[in-house]
């Protein structure tokens, strides 16, 4: 597909291969042959709250604007309508032009960070929904919007792009740090943050929280453990921890705690640029866990 940049904004720039990446899986995805063209315009939220007022009389930033240049008839896509294309064919472009995309990175990062995962995925899903809408899907009613977000997810997941996929060890590593301020260790001086990826791709945080007790201190992956499971979130893949000054694996009761819902997790602990790996059957061999509870032995063993 040829897109047709224009950037005005400093942020997130590095995206846009990733961003072509998708925009070349979609027209196939739909059943479409002849090459298309986009307009794709990345600003902040000043320029698509202005766009968003002019145009649709909406006072207020957004993520996305789209604007097809193609109507389709009632309950159809662009799949459907080839000989629609052909008539909204551009000798000049050698493409058909579906229309513009607006969307605004100011939104792709706090938005990230919002749905606990990457700028990348948050921007990749955004040009993905703004795409189905130039192809003629709509979120109106619960059938259009089940139908477009098997569309999008279907060019996600092509592009490489699903949750999971769109989170690196880095951006897990960086947000152990970015919870390691918030750290409240005034007891060892120590801060800790770790980063829990899930499996369906929404990353939960914690820090250390001391306690004048000492005994009641609660350890970074712990705090983020039970944020996850205490939202809902009991499948884990990755965990990143951050130290500063010296490295640290996770601590017996944190070991045991992780072992409960992720046997097999992999552990990233990253001190001042010093990165190591282990997964946790490395950190906790016979592990005591459910599996070991005498009804489950005997569940198993009758299965
Ligand atoms: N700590 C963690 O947060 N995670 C670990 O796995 C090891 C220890 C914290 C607890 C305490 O606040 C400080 O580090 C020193 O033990």
């Amino acid at each position: 597909m040829i897109l047709e940049w224009e950037i005005h904004t400093e942020k997130g720039l590095s995206l846009t291969p990733l961003l072509q990446k998708c925009a070349d899986l979609a027209p196939a995805a739909e059943g479409i042959h002849t090459m298309c063209a986009v307009h794709v315009v990345l600003c902040d939220d000043p320029e698509i709250q202005e766009l968003n007022r002019t145009y649709r009389g909406i006072d207020r930033a957004t993520d996305v604007l789209s604007f097809p240049l193609i109507r389709y008839p009632k309950g159809k896509t662009a799949g459907d309508c080839p000989a629609r294309l052909r008539e909204a064919y551009d000798d000049a472009l050698d493409a058909v032009m579906l229309g513009d995309l607006v969307i605004s990175m100011d939104h792709v990062f706090a938005q990230a960070a919002e749905y606990g995962h990457s700028p990348e995925r948050e921007a990749c899903y955004l040009l993905v929904h703004g795409l189905c809408h130039l192809m003629g899907y709509d979120h109106m009613t619960e059938d259009e919007k089940a139908q477009m977000r098997k569309k999008e997810e279907t060019i996600l997941e092509q592009a490489g792009m699903t949750r999971t996929a769109g989170v690196s060890d880095e951006t897990l590593i960086a947000m152990a740090q970015e919870a390691m301020q918030m750290s409240y260790s005034p007891y060892s001086h120590y801060p800790v943050g770790a980063a829990l990826l899930c499996d369906d791709g929404t990353i939960y945080t914690g820090c250390n929280i001391e306690n004048a007790s000492f005994g009641l201190t609660n350890c970074a992956e712990r705090t983020a453990v039970f944020k996850a499971v205490s939202e809902g979130r009991r499948s884990f893949s990755t965990i990143a921890i951050a130290t500063k000054d010296s490295p640290g694996w996770p601590c017996g009761a944190c070991r045991q705690v992780l072992n409960e819902f992720a046997p097999a997790i992999r552990v990233i602990v990253s001190c001042e640029g010093q990165v190591m790996e282990a997964n946790l059957t490395e950190l906790l061999p016979h592990g005591f866990g459910p599996k070991d509870l005498p009804e489950n032995k005997e569940k198993e063993e009758n299965a």
